[in-house]
């Protein structure tokens, strides 16, 4: 060995992040492992090298031609606090209930309800290309596509462009059609997906105005959009995302409003009645939060079966299909989040005898259809568990096995009360059959290879 004293770190694809300590360096693919010893990290572009030798100042070089590149080293706002449990037994259920506080953090700043208008720091000097876009495409992977997909249903029906929410694993790949009229959205709680990241240089490629949506500010996709907008729900530890997903669907709202009241889609009466409303949303979340000790009562069903499904209309079926993730993410168990509709074109088939099935039911207008589709998985054998809104009117449905309500509030604002208690079902499932809820077997927080 000819220099014992010299580690040489490479960056190819993946990220690399340089903790710089008191005489110490640390190497990791993001920061969190190293934020117990410094709060100083350098992060490393593609094709880059750090020549860490004890004794010497850290020493960046370009591959290719070997020319130095002066470090830029960032200190970092995340500390150890954040990422300690708090009290909590798991980090996912400190953050699902951080989410009242979460939520806060994240419209902090940009809700100046005083002056009747949504400032977002980042998009400010852009927003002709936002108003002017012929399509939006959402990219992203995991729950963060879940968050695109309910941003879907609310920016056509606000703004009335058209969106497309892409797996970014599929997109990269398959040349789509898309120019630079186009606005891309990519969304990422960690901001290091490798899909995400590609699809994204894809669209730079094709000239496209990248905004991208993250919760660590200084990840890769951050650092390679031409626009962010950071959800600042803290730290998240917990494998399974959800603090994260309640902080993107609500950066997409406020961009959807803020867009839609530009394009004088909705007036002002509307969009400060809109703003009041997301303003509640914290205590409405908090209140909400309170049915866990009813969802725990019942997570061994699901636990226990051999499989179960999640159904909804509108933008309860993206929530859906997210509760279903968390389920399959935590407990190891089949679930399946289908559109309500879809049922009677295959899968009812699927429908037993006591099969648990979740059905999102709000009280928007697709409330009846969906009750009459609940009526033919229960028809059928299903042990039903509906999750509807505080009403003055009763729920006239029979035969439901379980009813949780969560609180009122506006049908777009919905999606983040319905999320709630699915997450707590995927928790005290997982809890339930013992496993490891915070690092479920064969994932990982953040994807950072193919
Ligand atoms: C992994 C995580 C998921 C997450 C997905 C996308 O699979 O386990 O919780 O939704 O990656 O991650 P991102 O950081 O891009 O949102």
């Amino acid at each position: 060995m000819k220099k014992p004293n010299e580690i040489v770190a490479a960056r190819l694809g993946s990220p690399l992040a340089i903790g710089v300590g008191e005489g110490e360096f640390f190497i990791a693919s993001d920061a969190s492992p190293f934020l117990e010893y410094t709060n100083n990290a350098v992060y490393l572009e593609d094709e880059e090298m750090a020549i860490i030798s004890l004794h010497n100042p850290l020493n960046i070089r370009k591959i290719k031609d070997d020319r130095l590149v002066s470090p830029y080293v960032q200190e970092l706002k995340i500390n150890l606090e954040q990422i300690e449990k708090g009290g909590y037994d798991h980090f996912m259920l400190k953050e699902i209930f951080e989410q009242p506080h979460a939520i806060k953090d994240t419209y902090r700043g940009r809700l100046l309800t005083d002056e009747g208008i949504i400032k977002m720091a980042g998009i400010e000097d852009h927003m002709a290309k936002f108003l002017n876009a012929n399509r939006i495409i959402i990219v992203a992977c995991g729950t963060s596509w879940h968050a695109g997909l309910v941003a879907e249903y609310i920016i056509e029906e606000l703004v009335r462009v058209p969106v497309e929410v892409e797996y970014a694993s599929e997109f990269r790949y398959r040349n789509p059609v898309i120019d630079n009229s186009d606005v891309v959205i990519a969304i990422s709680q960690s901001g290091e997906t490798a899909d995400t990241f590609a699809a994204l240089e894809l669209c730079k490629k094709n000239k496209m105005k990248t905004l991208s949506i993250v919760n660590v500010v200084e990840s890769s996709i951050a650092r390679n959009s031409d626009l962010v907008l950071p959800i600042h729900c803290g730290a998240e530890i917990g494998v399974a995302s959800t603090k994260a997903f309640t902080g993107q669907m609500l950066v997409l709202y406020i961009l959807t409003l803020k867009i839609s009241f530009l394009k004088k889609n909705i007036d002002k009466n509307m969009f400060e009645k809109k703003i009041k409303e997301l303003k509640k949303l914290p205590k409405l979340i908090k209140a909400t939060l309170s049915v866990e000790s009813e969802i725990e009562n019942i997570s061994n069903t699901f636990a226990n079966a051999k499989g179960s499904m999640f159904l909804g209309r509108g933008f309860a079926y993206p929530i859906a299909m997210e509760g279903a993730l968390k389920l399959k993410e935590l407990c190891y168990v089949h679930a399946e989040g289908y559109p309500a509709g879809e049922m009677k074109h295959g899968p009812l088939a699927l429908i037993e005898e006591g099969i648990p099935v979740v059905v999102l039911a709000p009280r928007d207008k697709y409330y009846e259809k969906t009750l009459s589709n609940m009526q033919e998985v229960i028809s059928r054998g299903a042990k039903v568990l509906l999750i509807s809104n505080k009403s003055k009117d009763e729920i006239s449905s029979e035969n439901v096995w379980k009813t949780i309500e969560v609180e009122k509030t506006s049908d777009e604002l919905l999606p983040f009360l319905l999320t709630l208690p699915l997450q707590i079902l995927a928790f005290h499932s997982a809890k339930n059959k013992g496993y490891d809820i915070d690092k479920p077997r064969n994932l990982a927080k953040s994807v950072t290879v193919e």
